[in-house]
């Protein structure tokens, strides 16, 4: 019988198209789809290290997995929590048997199967030229997905362990993901999200992200277009001219700050100041008219003041976020923030991150409430937990529930937002005839 695999993905939508490559590694080696870890011979828990407390999660899972685990079964820890802890991790957690970093998932089969003759194994070797391009991603099929455009990073902010467990920064040929978009859009697929660390950096050698935006973007069948997450700085006037241009590009973009004093940015290496972020912004605002901006923002970055800490909270009301994703600074060691002076003391942290979630919460009520009456396009993406409602989403990126049946779920319509719970909405259609076009 074949063996059956269960994977559980933790962290960043990378993840979740590494864990939908790792089927493919895998499916492709025989293996069959465990739904739950009670019937898998093989567990791997697809890891991120970018916080500890993700990490700390990871190790209190392990705990839990462990019990289902078969004579002759395996529990791997992969991802970005193997690649930076490697050989280490099999020490520290005795019931892991195997760690495979990012670079390493074509060797999947035959390390599980070391692992499964009582050999606890670790790949961490990085290997600059991996794309997978070979590997088709075995994905639940769906009006939505994600598509990997570049592997890991070149830039080297202070506080980021990425560029230690994603390596060198590479980028797919635009041929193939323009090919393995149109195989999603054959099978129903109508809205792509390219992927990469620094995905408007993207550049294959012959071709930069403004052009990537144009080919996917034209691809019969893709109605919307998004990509995360990008570099402030890396928006040129081409890419800005490609997106105005090309009517699947949404009107969203992830634009990570993390600090609005120019002081903390430069020790982040950050390559822009306040000011130069709030000029993208506006460039943006000015090519792409309703663009929506969400943002990452990290609190107690080593060293920082008290005054410091106000200008984030200023950034907030002056970019006028529309969601942001809030941190408190972690120590990664290894990463050159670590060996910084002034770590700011835990309490101080949670007090900083208290106040910067009111004020973004404060500032997304606002303008969600103002939303209410607008009519958007809406794509049905699934139905939602609560309830027999439909969620779905707008181009500018707000949530929606409709009352559709399940068999909506892929599905265009135009819906009048009716009332926000301050973050997400709810709807009503008003124009079904519309919903074939
Ligand atoms: N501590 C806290 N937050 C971090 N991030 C990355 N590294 C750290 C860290 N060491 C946040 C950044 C990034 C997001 C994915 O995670 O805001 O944009």
């Amino acid at each position: 019988m074949a063996k059956r695999v269960y994977i559980e993905t933790y962290g960043c939508q990378m993840n979740v198209a590494d864990t939908e490559l790792m089927f493919g590694v895998l499916g492709r080696a025989g293996y069959a789809r465990a739904d739950d870890p009670a019937e898998a011979d093989v567990m791997l828990v697809n890891t991120c290290a970018v916080r500890d407390n993700a990490e700390q999660r990871v190790i209190g899972r392990m705990g839990e997995l462990q019990r289902y685990k078969q004579p002759g079964g395996v529990l791997g820890v992969v991802g970005c929590m193997a690649q930076r802890l490697g050989p280490a991790l099999l020490e520290r957690v005795p019931r892991v048997d195997l760690v495979v970093g990012p670079d390493a998932y074509r060797n999947l089969d035959q390390l599980i199967g070391l692992a499964a003759g009582g050999q606890r194994t670790a790949d961490t070797g990085f290997r600059e030229w991996e794309h997978y391009e070979d590997v088709p991603p075995v994905r639940e099929k769906g009006p939505t997905a994600f598509v990997t455009v570049q592997r890991g990073c070149d830039y080297r902010c202070t506080f980021c362990i990425v560029p230690y467990t994603r390596g060198a920064e590479r980028s797919r040929r635009l041929e193939d993901v323009v090919r393995e978009v149109q195989a999603l859009a054959a099978e129903g697929t109508s809205e792509v999200t390219l992927l990469g660390q620094t995905v408007n950096g993207y550049h294959d050698g012959r071709h930069d992200f403004a052009d990537l935006l144009r080919s996917v973007g034209s691809v019969d069948g893709v109605r919307r277009l998004r990509f995360t997450s990008p570099y402030p700085t890396d928006f040129t006037p081409r890419v800005i001219e490609a997106m105005a241009l090309t009517p699947a590009v949404c009107e969203h973009v992830h634009l990570p700050v993390q600090s609005g004093s120019d002081a903390v940015l430069r020790r982040m290496l950050r390559r822009y100041t306040r000011a130069r972020y709030l000029e993208v912004m506006e460039q943006l605002r000015a090519g792409i008219p309703g663009i929506t901006f969400s943002t990452d923002i990290i609190v107690g970055f080593p060293a920082e003041t008290d005054a410091q800490f106000e200008e984030t909270l200023s950034l907030v009301a002056e970019a006028d976020f529309d969601d942001a994703y809030t941190f408190k600074y972690s120590v990664r060691e290894g990463t050159p923030a670590a060996r910084l002076r002034d770590h700011v003391p835990a309490d101080v942290a949670s007090a900083r991150l208290d106040r910067l979630i009111e004020a973004v919460r404060a500032n997304v009520r606002r303008k969600n409430v103002a939303r209410v009456g607008q009519v958007h396009e809406v794509l049905v993406e699934r139905p939602a937990r609560r309830g027999d409602l439909m969620l779905g989403r707008t181009r500018t990126n707000q949530l929606v529930l409709l009352d559709l049946p399940a068999g909506a779920a892929g599905e265009y319509h135009r819906a009048r937002l009716t009332g926000t719970t301050g973050s997400t909405f709810t709807g009503a259609v008003v124009a079904p005839a519309l919903a074939v076009l």
